[in-house]
């Protein structure tokens, strides 16, 4: 059976993926897709209801995003907001004007409660505002169903059509009751059933997967990583031995990481998996190599030549497994933001492995959607919930030249770190925590005796995006506890220091 879609076209907005989500949340299935899709696309995709997300840009000026003008004859539902509104203001013959003065903010919003959008509200609510432009006269056929103080237009109707614009937030949280605006659209308008869930995208999955692959021979790269942890597992399911986990141990894993990823995928799941240990390999091109980014980048290329190496030792394969997440794939057809740091998972595609075809069985699933799966498929909470842990591991965690030595240091800091963190029940609430090595050496003492070693940092940021974050505020007595074990259990450390600096202007990662 097809799920029930509702199509989001994205002009740019910032809360693009969080519409995406509030839908979702509503058990409604959702894709974000760029606003120039084609109307046979649109049709073939077949949706339930179509919702403009906002953007930056105005309708008058000369790049301004517009979608095809034929999506407003297809007689399916279509929610506008913000600039969504105003370009099916604009494409359908009303009026859009620039303000004097922008409005922003949580604003009282009175509304029209007779409108199916608004069924169940009071005749005034709390939504967010953020705009400048706004809707002078609605299109022909169009009734106002909603006003503010200083935007006359803040929502409008054709119920005929089913068209719908509103100029607020429903999806923020400062919009009170916003998703019972999406929920409205969704169930009274667009007459969607509510009927997607979780397990029925985890047992469908698996047959589409059994379905596609039959006999043919699949290869995954698995990090110990939540995501492709879960492809593998799903691809498991579905072709069992046809499927071979390549997992290469670069040797930059968290104490004990690599040993705990083989025991699961083995012994839990029987997977067919090769464990390859090439840490003496990685350590051998970092020799020397201080740059971050050209951290990065060796470690990046030789993992997918050791993948290589292996992959060919197979023999031929039909399918390669990519654990590529919704986030990763969203394009908002506007360009992209400019690149910080490389990020792509270690991994990239290699070139010399032959295959057909590439399997992404979670493309279209948000990281909790995917957190879900796994529990979902019985994969230990320990991996499902693990915090993101980056491609090149801690060679970016350890400043300057990366030695054996100096990765001992830090693994042994970061599992202290990991596990007083644990005891004081805070892993769940901070969204990412570690030990970093410093090149810096300092005086200290120890008994009677001078030292001079190495000062580590720690880091714990909470962050829902991981583009923003705090410093979290790990109580003193955590931190005592923390700081003194360090010094005291782990050689050639005399000093411990902690991060309190937000992103930005700092970044998660020290490198
Ligand atoms: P930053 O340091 O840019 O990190 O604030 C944001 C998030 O991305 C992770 N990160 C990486 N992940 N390869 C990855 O797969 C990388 O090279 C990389 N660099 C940073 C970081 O751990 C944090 O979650």
């Amino acid at each position: 059976m097809k799920n029930e879609l509702i199509l989001i076209l994205d002009f740019g907005g910032q809360y693009n993926q969080l519409i995406a989500r509030r839908v979702r949340e509503c058990n409604v299935y959702s894709e974000v897709v760029p606003y120039n899709i084609s109307i046979e696309k649109i049709k073939e995709k077949s949706p339930k209801g179509i919702i403009f997300t906002g953007g930056p840009s105005s309708v008058y000026s000369e790049n301004a995003p517009k979608c095809d003008a034929r999506i407003f004859e297809l007689g399916i539902p279509i929610l506008g907001i913000c600039y969504g509104m105003q370009l099916m203001t604009n494409v359908l013959g009303g009026s859009v004007k620039k303000a004097k003065t922008r409005e922003y903010g949580a604003t009282e919003v009175n509304i029209d409660t007779t409108s199916p959008l608004f069924k169940g509200f009071e005749s005034t609510n709390q939504f967010l505002m953020s705009h400048t432009d706004f809707v002078e006269t609605v299109p022909e056929g169009f009734k106002n169903i909603g006003s503010t103080s200083s935007c006359p237009n803040a929502a409008m109707e054709n119920q005929d059509k089913k068209l719908y614009g509103i100029q607020f937030h429903p999806e923020v949280n400062s919009s009170i009751n916003g998703t019972q605006v999406i929920k409205n659209f969704l169930f009274n308008i667009c007459k969607c059933s509510g009927d997607w869930v979780i397990s029925s995208f985890t047992k469908d999955t698996i047959e589409k997967l059994r379905e596609k692959i039959g006999n043919g021979k699949a290869l995954c790269a698995l990090s110990g990583g939540v995501d492709s942890s879960v492809a593998a597992v799903l691809l498991s399911k579905a072709i069992g031995k046809n499927l071979t986990c390549i997992f290469v141990d670069h040797g930059l894993l968290r104490k004990n990481e690599g040993d705990e990823v083989e025991r699961i995928f083995r012994q839990q799941f029987d997977i067919n998996l090769i464990r390859v240990n090439a840490q003496d390999r990685f350590l051998s091109k970092l020799a020397g190599v201080v740059d971050p980014e050209k951290k990065r980048k060796i470690i990046g290329e030789e993992f997918i030549r050791v993948f290589e190496e292996e992959a060919k030792k197979i023999g031929k394969i039909d399918y390669l497994v990519q654990g590529t997440i919704y986030p990763d794939v969203i394009e908002s057809g506007l360009g992209k933001s400019s690149v910080i740091k490389s990020h792509h998972n270690v991994g990239g595609l290699p070139e010399h492995v032959d295959f057909k075809e590439i399997v992404e069985p979670l493309r279209d699933l948000f990281k909790d959607e995917v957190r879900k799966t796994g529990l979902e498929l019985n994969i230990p909470e320990s991996l499902v919930f693990r915090q993101p842990f980056p491609g090149p591991g801690l060679a970016i965690r350890i400043i300057g030249e990366v030695t054996k030595d100096k990765l001992d240091i830090l693994k042994e800091a970061d599992s202290i770190f990991r596990e007083e963190v644990d005891k004081a029940g805070l892993a769940r609430d901070i969204n990412q925590y570690f030990a970093v090595l410093t090149n810096l050496k300092s005086v200290g003492v120890m008994g009677d005796e001078r030292t001079y070693d190495y000062t580590v940092a720690l880091r714990a940021v909470k962050t829902t995006d991981f583009m923003t974050g705090v410093w979290y505020k790990i109580p003193y007595e955590v931190l005592e506890k923390v700081s003194s074990r360090i010094v005291n259990e782990v050689n050639h450390v005399n000093r411990v220091v902690y991060d309190i600096t937000s992103k930005p202007p700092a970044t998660i990662e020290w490198e």
